[in-house]
């Protein structure tokens, strides 16, 4: 299984490819998107409606099958796309029969190479076909050691037979839910419409425990336990568990969205623009609840939305997309001191300002991609200007860039 471990990244996104359709209709949702999520951080996603953000927390969550690229999760590969692979193959394959129908001197040779090529792209498809299935049983195997270590330090501990006794039981429990965990279910998605993600036909109790069932729990008291737990945690009252999503407010429903996810107990939430169905007045409730989940519970948070103002005071790190592509990533004061691609540029001027005078002369920037780059046949990339802040540009680009920063 390859592993890709830095100890303070939970969530590596490598060369991540989504593509929609094929041939003339194909749609590169996601393109070559490549960022970390380190631990405890909250990692803000922006870029404007259609630019494939939604799609990259879908494919980190395995939702749809990546075209190509790697998802690393707490040093585990749990998406891996061979879409580009066969692609290659089938070029290689192409290249083949030309060789061999042509009259090439070296043909021979060539056709080595393409066969050498071929293999090592198999390997890959194995490769990535063996993490995408077992990546799961690695983690069941290093959570049951966890279990087993965690409850058998406090049974050593303690003297009462009694507490041993019930710590016993509560280890089995743990272990069994352990047996049938996935990987994945470390990562949960709080969705963008508090009213189309909950089910209407389900009570609030029900929602938040689903999950729990559906990983094999059986326990009542420890099902009402975890719902009771939750509501204290979201703000909700215990008597909310039995209505139904309809009779809450949106701010209320996103809330109980919320303790659905977190009661699955995640390293890293994915929260898919939580807060832009909601009114103004509430927004800020939602993010004060999100930040101090992070605080109590350690979690790390990749938040998507569509505009900076939203990402600005909660984010530790931003990355911007356009077009399916990332073309801006550094720390959140650096962007905002220093931003340096034309679109970040775009999105920052639209951000209106809190005094009347300086509002009044605020400039808006558009961003035209074919008059704000230089026109060149060069596949612009992501580049590191400064230590930490990325930039997709060309060579010429960078350059000039590099020397922006040093003034
Ligand atoms: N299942 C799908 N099939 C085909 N195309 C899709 C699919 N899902 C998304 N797309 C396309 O991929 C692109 C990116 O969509 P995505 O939903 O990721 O954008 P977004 O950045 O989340 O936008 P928004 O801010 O509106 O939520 C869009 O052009 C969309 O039309
Ligand atoms: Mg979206």
């Amino acid at each position: 299984m390859s592993d890709e471990k830095r100890d303070d990244v939970l969530l590596k996104v490598d060369h991540l490819s989504m593509y929609f359709g094929r041939g003339a209709f194909q749609k590169k949702a996601v393109n070559d998107v490549s960022f970390e999520v380190r631990k405890g951080e909250v990692f803000g996603l922006v870029g404007e409606s259609g630019c494939g953000k939604t799609t990259t927390g879908r494919t980190i969550i395995k939702l749809y099958d990546a075209t190509s690229g790697s998802v690393y999760f707490d040093g585990k590969r749990i998406v891996a796309g061979i879409g580009s692979y066969k692609d290659e193959i089938k070029e290689l394959r192409k290249k083949k029969r030309e060789l061999k129908n042509g009259n090439d001197g070296k043909a021979a040779e060539m056709i080595a190479e393409c066969d050498k090529r071929i293999a090592e792209l198999n390997e890959e498809i194995r490769k990535a076909k063996y993490d995408h299935k077992h990546c799961d049983d690695v983690f069941r195997a290093e959570e049951k050691k966890r279990i087993t270590e965690e409850y058998e330090a406090k049974i050593a501990e303690t003297e009462d037979p009694k507490k041993a006794a019930e710590l016993k039981r509560e280890m089995s429990r743990e272990l069994r839910i352990a047996a049938h965990k996935k990987l994945v279910t470390q990562i949960q998605m709080i969705y963008q419409d508090p009213v189309a993600s909950l089910d209407p036909r389900m009570t609030v109790r029900e929602i938040i425990s689903e999950g729990l069932i559906i990983q094999g729990i059986r326990d009542k008291k420890y099902l009402q336990d975890q719902v009771y737990e939750m509501l204290d945690t979201v703000g909700l009252v215990h008597e909310h568990a039995d209505r139904y999503p309809h009779e809450f407010s949106g701010g209320q429903r996103q809330r109980i969205g919320i303790a659905r996810s977190v009661v699955m107990k995640p390293k890293l939430i994915i929260a898919d623009e939580p807060i832009s169905a909601l009114d103004v007045s509430i927004r800020a409730q939602v993010i004060n609840l999100l930040n101090e989940l992070r605080e109590t519970m350690g979690m790390t948070i990749l938040f998507i939305a569509h505009d900076l103002s939203v990402v600005k005071y909660f984010s530790d790190r931003i990355g911007v997309m356009y077009f399916g592509n990332l073309v801006e990533m550094t720390d959140s004061d650096e962007l905002f001191r220093h931003p340096l691609h034309p679109y970040t540029r775009s999105l920052l001027s639209a951000i209106p300002l809190p005094d009347p005078d300086t509002e009044k002369n605020r400039v808006r920037i558009r961003y035209n991609p074919l008059l704000d780059h230089e026109k060149t046949d060069e596949e612009p990339e992501l580049r590191e200007v400064c230590p930490g802040h990325f930039v997709r540009c060309t060579l010429k680009e960078f350059e000039a860039y590099k020397k922006q920063v040093m003034e």
